[in-house]
């Protein structure tokens, strides 16, 4: 049957109401049913689905389609995983042909996929087998060590890569498979100089990690003596393998994330694992990078109750705070638990137990006193401006009110005047009044500018920036992601790690001004006043708002505060200009 054709018939033979109900409880209103939505945080029904049209769609948040649409976002697939699926529930064949020109191109993309599936299958098995013979005996020894059941190897298919530079390599080619393929799938390398094809993975405890089909499709691999080598290392990107698209152990934690409505967001394989043996079956890793708005997507499916674990130190609150922001602007709900000093989960469930982590969970904040509290801690002039940023961000329109009026509490300021900021903010960013006055996105663009500017000619003073709260108020994506590879990589590798458009923006920040004349002090100081005089005009025009505002209600206290506020305000600009 033809795609077009096959897509009616699967829409005539399965109901989406049926389909819908297994995931959310359904209630008759009138022609449609109703409920809470499955794809963002609420209580009361917003989402509907309507039977006749075969659509749903939420008035909360947007989400709207039709039978695949659901089951695809639902499961965190794509278009064709979901085609693909119902077809088969509802006993339809897909034509393979497809149609049209790109049909064979597409083809040759399936078998590709599907060898490197099969090479990733057996490379599994050559290391899970590895790990009960001989060769296999240090890596025992090693799981041993920290702790790691029986039960969670094999759950979890752990294996040993051995520590000769073809063994794997002799495997694939024993079955037959093309060596090429293997190198462009990441499992082999090959060397500049021989040409000749070698063991990515040599010497290495590996983590398969698998997709929601359950298919394995990267591995991690961690040294496991204390070697001259990088921790861990990661398949790269390939045809079956996005980084920043997967997370570590969903396919194991999918059930235990919908029998609790939340999941555990946590940053390493080994965190993952212990998490699990120690009962916690909802937790997933995510993979040594940012959260990602693809993983956010993927993990919205089962749930949009989330629990953060990071560490407490700077760079750990800060990827906190990254994190919820993300989350919470499209409509997921978070707690963030930060660990001890010096500790990650794995060593705490080791070492204090359950009970403490159970503890720390209790006492964790909810995403947005969280995210006002570390701006408090990190930049603490910065709270205002957050937060109307953040509110310009919401992307869930009946969840703005309820963010509005709690971050006008935290931070001690009327709802109006938050409000209003950000309807300035919008307009602003919409209208593009370059001209007269300087636009607020403008404005901010500029001290993103000014920011990496610094950072990219004097990138061995990224610690004086983070000392003046620098890095805490960039607000352009890309200036965010040119900062992230800098702390990643370092400033002479991370050149080498920028897509275009963050090389064009690296190219311009270099070539705004003149090369380096001293240790950067001078400039460092320029930098620290005009962030101070940004700040303290973004301060000014909101006391002076609140203010105004407070006339109103003629909340004498209130308003002393105020005044107090902006005269420290004031003095504090003059003391520095
Ligand atoms: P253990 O030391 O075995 O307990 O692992 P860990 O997960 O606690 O390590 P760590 O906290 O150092 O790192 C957290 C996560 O970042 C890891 O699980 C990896 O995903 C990633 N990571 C750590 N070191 C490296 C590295 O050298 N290279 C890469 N690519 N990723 C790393
Ligand atoms: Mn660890």
């Amino acid at each position: 049957m033809d795609r077009k054709q096959a897509i009616r018939t699967i829409k005539e033979r399965l109901n989406i109401a049926d389909i819908v109900r297994r995931y959310v409880e359904l209630k008759r209103n009138g022609p449609r049913w109703t409920a809470p939505c499955p794809f963002h945080q609420e209580t009361k029904p917003s989402f509907s689905v309507n039977e006749e049209e075969g659509m749903f769609y939420c008035f909360g948040c947007q989400a709207s389609g039709d039978v695949f649409d659901f089951y695809a976002r639902i499961n965190g697939l794509e278009f064709r995983e979901a085609l693909e699926q119902l077809a088969a529930e509802a006993g339809v064949t897909l034509d393979s042909r497809n149609g049209g020109r790109d049909a064979g191109q597409a083809r040759r993309e399936r078998g590709v996929r599907q060898q490197m599936l099969r090479m990733y299958e057996l490379a599994a098995s050559h290391f899970a087998q590895n790990l009960t013979e001989d060769c296999g005996g240090e890596c025992r020894d090693y799981i041993e060590r920290r702790g790691l059941s029986p039960a969670i190897v094999e759950r979890f298919g752990l294996g040993w890569a051995r520590r000769e530079w073809s063994a794997l390599s002799a495997v694939l080619h024993r079955a037959g498979f093309d060596q090429r393929m293997a190198v462009e799938a990441g499992l082999l390398g090959r060397s500049d100089r021989s040409g000749r094809a070698y063991d990515r993975f040599r010497g290495r405890m590996i983590f398969p990690i698998r997709n929601l089909s359950n298919q394995i499709i990267a591995f991690g691999g961690r040294i496991i003596a204390d070697e001259d080598e990088a921790k861990y290392i990661n398949s790269a990107d390939s045809p079956i393998y996005k980084k920043g698209d997967q997370l570590y152990g969903l396919a194991q934690a999918r059930r235990g994330i919908s029998a609790r409505g939340c999941a555990l967001l946590t940053e390493g394989y080994m965190d993952v694992l212990t998490l699990h043996q120690y009962g916690y079956d909802h937790a997933v890793g995510v993979l040594g990078t940012a959260l990602t708005p693809e993983q956010i997507k993927r993990l919205s499916g089962f749930t949009s109750s989330l629990i953060l674990l990071f560490d407490g130190d700077r760079a750990g609150r800060k990827a906190a705070l990254r994190s919820s922001e993300m989350l919470l602007t499209r409509g997921l709900g978070c707690r963030v638990v930060l660990m001890p000093e010096g500790e990650d989960i794995d060593s705490l469930l080791r070492t204090a137990g359950p009970e403490a982590f159970e503890e720390l969970q209790r006492r964790a904040p909810d995403g947005l006193e969280f995210c006002v509290h570390v701006l408090r801690e990190l930049a603490p002039r910065e709270g205002v401006e957050w937060a109307r940023n953040f509110l310009t961000k919401v992307e869930v329109p009946e969840l703005f009110s309820p963010y509005a009026s709690r971050l006008s509490q935290h931070l001690g300021l009327s709802e109006a005047v938050l409000r209003q900021g950000v309807a300035e903010l919008k307009e602003r960013s919409k209208t593009n009044a370059g001209q007269t006055l300087l636009s607020a996105r403008a404005r901010t663009n500029m001290r993103d500018r000014e920011i990496l500017m610094y950072a990219v000619r004097y990138p061995h003073r990224l610690e004086d920036l983070r000392q003046c709260g620098a890095d805490m108020v960039l607000t352009s994506a890309i200036a965010r992601a040119l900062w992230e590879k800098l702390e990643e990589y370092g400033p002479e590798e991370a050149v080498y790690h920028l897509d275009e458009r963050e090389k064009a923006f690296w190219t311009k920040c270099r070539a705004g001004e003149a090369p380096p004349r001293d240790s950067g002090d001078r400039e460092l100081d320029a930098l620290v006043k005009s962030l101070d005089k940004f700040y303290s005009v973004s301060q000014t025009s909101s006391l002076l708002a609140a203010l105004r505002e407070n006339a109103r209600s003629g909340d004498f206290n209130a308003e002393r505060d105020y005044l107090r506020a902006l005269q420290e305000n004031w003095e504090r600009r003059n003391g520095q200009s």
